[in-house]
């Protein structure tokens, strides 16, 4: 399938590494420009090469932009130009208690999660609009139906961002720009490969047996019973971004392997 991306330039938040590099990835094999975004010169001159390395013919540069301080976000702004595509993409998380979890913990996840999306989307819509194409997509998370207990502020930016995402599509009517949120579930960033190392030296179990007893015990909705992989988040992600998704607008897509119960 050829998902017609040649032409489009496509600004992907925290994509060093993890959903955000898969979702830039597939954005370059289909031959868009992709603008990747971290922290530090150093990440991004690093996830460059890396993917330069994979698909030599890449179109690619990057943006620095540390999404917890509104003045580094702001010379983003005024850095980033014309682009097609936007992902939101950049997310923290934190597993607490909600008696925890501090003033300061709940303002940097809704600043990091919530105005990333706020802020680029308020800079980047006029244009797609005057234009009248553009795609913006919010990497929203399972966790904003499920809210597990110990990820409740989590949980929390992630429903205010899939409220956000439909209240802006409404204002695309009767234009070719949309605006959806993707859902993915427990996916295999480099995020979660630390964290079932670090859970099998701490338990003297493979990191296989980790997995598999998060999804006996833990997230035992999941219908795929596995991590996904971050290409398998970002094919949705790509595709929902692409010419072809011309018809799905204000919509919030599920690739959360089935964890999320219930029939829509
Ligand atoms: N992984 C999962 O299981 C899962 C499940 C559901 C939803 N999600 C959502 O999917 C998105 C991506 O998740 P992920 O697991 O791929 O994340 P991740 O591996 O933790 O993401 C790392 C990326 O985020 C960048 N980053 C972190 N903090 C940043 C900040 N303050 N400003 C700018 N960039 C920052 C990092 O850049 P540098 O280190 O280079 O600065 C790196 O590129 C998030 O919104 C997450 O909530 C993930």
């Amino acid at each position: 399938m050829n998902l017609k991306l040649e032409n489009k330039k496509a600004f992907i938040s925290g994509s060093t590494s993890g959903i955000g590099f898969a979702i830039a990835k597939t954005f370059a094999q289909e031959g868009a420009e992709v603008i990747l975004n971290g922290r530090k010169e150093s990440t991004i001159e690093a996830a460059i090469n890396k993917l330069k390395s994979e698909v030599p013919d890449a179109k690619v540069s990057g943006l620095t932009a540390d999404f917890s301080s509104a003045e580094s976000v702001e010379k983003l702004l005024n850095d980033i130009g014309q682009i097609d595509i936007l992902i939101n993409n950049v997310g923290i998380f934190a597993s607490q208690q909600f008696a925890d979890t501090t003033d300061e913990d709940w303002q940097r996840m809704f600043e990091v999660n919530v105005m990333s999306g706020v802020r680029l989307s308020r800079k980047v819509l006029p244009n797609m609009l005057e234009k009248n194409w553009g795609r913006i997509i919010f990497i929203s998370s399972e966790c904003a139906m499920l809210v597990p207990e110990d990820l409740i502020a989590y949980s929390a930016t992630k429903a205010m961002i899939q409220a956000i995402s439909r209240g802006l599509a409404q204002t695309t009517k009767g234009t070719a720009v949309t605006v959806n949120a993707v859902l993915p579930g427990s996916t295999l960033s480099q995020g979660a490969e630390r964290f079932l190392k670090g859970a099998a030296e701490q338990q003297g179990i493979t990191e296989k047996e980790v997995a598999d007893n998060f999804f006996k015990d833990v997230r035992t909705t999941s219908l795929l019973q596995r991590f996904a992989t971050t290409e398998e988040v970002a094919n949705t992600v790509v595709y929902l971004s692409s010419p072809l998704a011309a018809a799905t607008n204000g919509a919030a897509i599920r690739v959360d392997g089935g964890s999320v119960p219930g029939i829509i």
